[in-house]
């Protein structure tokens, strides 16, 4: 079980740019915000939400274009498919909290599910996308990789 603290740890050990520890250090932001959103209430809840389901979005379309191709090489196709599919469920789960009174009961439901399915899946991907990594592609590709990484969610570096 990751959270956190265990993946900002992580992402320390290896350099900043590596592709590993820019992926670890913004599942540590998405858990973050996660919580965020589960422990407010109103408008800091919604601003919060806004700004996690913005961030997730970002972060898979990231992960589809950099990551997917080289972990389908490494760790196989079957993996990268079902890592795909779960951010399609999540990208489903997105929409359906789109709008909602985020202080109903239907919200907070829904999000809780939304909260385990996003986990899981970043537990899943610290697994068999980013562990195989390590091992299979060299260092400084990877470093080329969590720059392509940052261009594509936009971030500043
Ligand atoms: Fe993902
Ligand atoms: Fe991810």
């Amino acid at each position: 079980m990751s959270d956190a603290a265990h993946d900002r740890a992580e992402a320390e050990t290896l350099p900043e740019d590596d592709v590993i520890a820019v992926v670890l250090r913004q599942h540590a932001t998405i858990r973050d915000m996660l919580a965020k959103v589960a422990n407010t209430a109103g408008h800091a809840r919604l601003q919060a939400f806004t700004e996690l389901a913005a961030l997730i979005k970002a972060h898979e379309r990231a992960e589809q274009s950099v990551l997917r191709p080289v972990g389908a090489d490494v760790e196989g196709k079957r993996s990268a498919k079902a890592r795909t599919k779960e951010e399609a469920a999540a990208d489903e789960a997105l929409l359906g909290l789109d709008g909602l009174d985020v202080d109903g009961s239907d919200f907070r439901d829904r999000f809780e599910a939304f909260r385990t399915m996003v986990e899981q899946h970043a537990e899943a991907e610290e697994e068999h996308e980013l562990a195989p990594l390590r091992d299979g592609v060299p260092a400084e590709e990877r470093v080329r990789l969590g720059q392509a990484f940052l261009d594509a969610v936009g971030a500043p570096r």
